[in-house]
């Protein structure tokens, strides 16, 4: 059963201690009698029930790590099995043990608690990169099983693909089309490992700007490349004011020539020097102007107190150099011929506004529905623009809320109903529920809304949303404290290196070699919100994108990240760095 264990500071609640038991146990759906995952969404429900682990690979350990301390249930398995090697167990194989028949559902997931469990950090990439993983097995009919008792194959899983064949195909370089189309023919693939197949077969092909590193492993490599390394200076060609506290800057290429064409979604990291001898603030923008036009429009929010907004809006004019990394991000309009909704509050309508300018660009016939959030009249930036892009397009409706209307303010001109954009409202619409949803705004708005619209059937893949912060931490098994500290300056003598930047933070900390192995232990150092599972270059979850600077790896990543982006858990900075974090 999961225990709490302690590790660097923190509690991790792991089932990764296994013990060894006599007689027979009772073998469910969901576990063996007796035994718990501690982190249910990472190792635990029906397509995980039963981890097993060969007693070869034991011996191979053994030798490989000199160790002669291995005792069964050493890698977290519920069996430990002699024979069934991973080169041999085919995905969709059927085994019956004893009064259970089991089915081989897919390898195990690497993550961190295999290597505390070892006392070894890097076992998560040695599994994979010695091609060991071992496998998980579904339960279809449940029994008692013992240990001693024979292992009888009853069926070949279609398509024949070993287990040491899909775990390759997901995590080492080199797959080819061929083999990701026959694992999405085996039926008893678990739904996860089905959905990382159909992105590796969704991902843009590499060459002639495509994306690189593994969609099947993490979004962040579902964009192309970035247009250029690091930053480069954009003239300030316009500068138009939108509303009572947005503002917009139109930029272009110092010589001219034309900018490299966004996606529409994606946005700008940009460099603003305060007057006086300080550091610049590094500020994320997202482009809201229409795509391909070989220039890009951001538009920013004066925010009360709020360094970079308020620095810009007083300073800035037309012909002044702003320092730009190229457009980056995720949260791009997928393209498709199914509906779109289009949800925003105040400021957060950047993103989705130049996602209405591809519409309107395409005169796409998509059903497209427009929800957009205001104060008032004052605080409704893009009125006009949004209004003329929606007449352009012949499926589009759109529906605008103003939470406090002004005697000014127009019913059924400016506005469609008095209130917030929120739940109550969004479920009388009857949005289609094939559409893809993107959603971007405060936190709390983005939250509630992603949770009613899967309350009124949109699927929740479909729908996308953008933070203009730090995103979300994953931290799997990590038990959570109740206080979230801001991100602030590491404990300890401040380093001497280079200077490592979190843009999403606003966090500017030199490094420390005596203090931190890798940007992932600075990063929580520094309580800013991180996403990692295997911590050793496997499992892609850390990816993010690398603004500017570069990085040394130890160890190498398995598979290398999609081009611009990095992985934190295994690298450290070779001079100073931008992190979208
Ligand atoms: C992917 C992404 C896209 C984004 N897109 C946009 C966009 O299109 N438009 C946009 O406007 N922003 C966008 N942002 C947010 C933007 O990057 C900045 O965070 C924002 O402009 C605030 O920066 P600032 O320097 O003005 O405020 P900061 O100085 O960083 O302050 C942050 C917040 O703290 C508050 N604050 C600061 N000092 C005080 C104080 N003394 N007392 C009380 N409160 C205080 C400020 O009001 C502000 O709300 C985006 C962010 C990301 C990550
Ligand atoms: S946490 Fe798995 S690759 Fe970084």
């Amino acid at each position: 059963m999961p225990v709490d264990v302690p590790w660097h500071g923190k509690t991790v609640h792991t089932g990764v201690y296994k013990q060894t038991v006599a007689g027979p146990r009772l073998v469910r759906r969901l576990n063996i009698d007796g035994d718990g995952q501690g982190d249910l969404s990472g190792h635990g429900g029906e397509q995980r029930a039963v981890l097993a682990y060969q007693l070869d690979s034991y011996r191979f350990w053994a030798n490989e790590l000199g160790r002669n301390d291995l005792a069964p249930g050493q890698f977290g398995e519920n069996f430990t099995v002699d024979g069934l090697p991973d080169d041999e167990v085919c995905i969709g194989d059927r085994y019956r043990v004893g009064g259970a028949l089991f089915e081989v559902t897919q390898p195990r997931v690497t993550c961190y608690r295999v290597g505390l469990r070892m006392g070894e950090p890097r076992m998560a990439a040695l599994l994979v990169a010695h091609h060991r993983p071992g496998f998980y097995l579904r339960v279809i009919e449940e029994g008692e099983v013992e240990a001693g008792e024979e292992i009888i194959k009853v069926s070949t899983g279609p398509e024949a693909m070993t287990v040491e064949e899909i775990d390759r195909v997901l995590y080492l370089p080199g797959h080819t089309r061929d083999q990701v189309e026959r694992a999405l023919r085996i039926p008893a693939l678990s739904p996860g490992w089905q959905g990382s197949m159909k992105a590796l077969l969704d991902q843009p092909d590499g060459e002639g700007g495509g994306s690189s590193g593994s969609a099947g492993l993490n979004t962040a490599a579902t964009a192309p490349p970035p247009g250029w390394p690091g930053f480069r200076p954009l003239t300030v060609t316009r500068v138009q004011q939108e509303s009572r506290s947005v503002f917009s800057l139109s930029l272009a290429a110092a010589d001219g020539s034309a900018l490299p064409d966004a996606l529409p979604g994606q946005f700008l990291t940009v460099k603003v020097q305060p007057e006086g001898d300080v550091p610049p603030l590094i500020r994320s923008y997202s482009l809201s102007g229409e795509p391909g036009t070989g220039t890009y429009r951001i538009s920013v929010k004066v925010e009360p107190h709020g360094a970079a907004s308020n620095e810009l809006h007083a300073h800035i004019r037309v012909g002044d150099r702003l320092e730009a990394a190229a457009p980056r991000g995720t949260f791009c309009l997928a393209d498709g011929d199914n509906p779109v909704v289009l949800m925003s509050v105040g400021v957060g309508v950047t993103p989705v506004l130049a996602m209405l300018h591809t519409l309107a660009r395409h005169h796409s016939n998509r059903q497209v529905r427009w929800l957009h959030g205001a104060r008032d009249g004052t605080e409704h930036p893009f009125a006009q623009e949004c209004r003329d892009l929606i007449d352009a397009l012949p499926n589009a409706q759109s529906t605008v809320y103003y939470s406090r209307p002004t005697d000014a303010d127009r019913l059924g001109v400016d506005y469609t109903e008095a209130g917030r954009l929120s739940s109550e409202p969004v479920r009388r619409l009857g949005l289609p529920t094939d559409a893809d949803a993107y959603l971007c705004g405060p936190a709390a708005f983005m939250d509630s809304l992603t949770a009613t619209l899967v309350e009124c059937g949109l699927d929740a893949s479909r729908v996308h949303t953008e933070a203009f912060g730090a995103g979300a931490a994953i931290t799997p098994g990590i038990k959570s404290t109740t206080t979230t500290a801001a991100p602030h300056q590491p404990a300890g003598p401040p380093g001497t290196g280079p200077e490592i930047s979190f843009a999403r933070s606003g966090l500017n900390v030199p490094w420390n070699d005596d203090a931190q192995d890798s940007l992932l232990e600075l990063a929580e150092a520094c309580d800013v919100p991180v996403q990692w599972s295997c911590r050793t270059g496997v499992c892609h979850t850390c990816e993010l994108a690398l603004i500017s600077g570069s990085v040394d790896y130890s160890p190498d990543p398995v598979e290398p990240p999609a081009d611009g982006n990095i992985l934190i858990c295994c690298s450290k900075p070779a001079g100073d760095v931008v992190l979208d974090l």
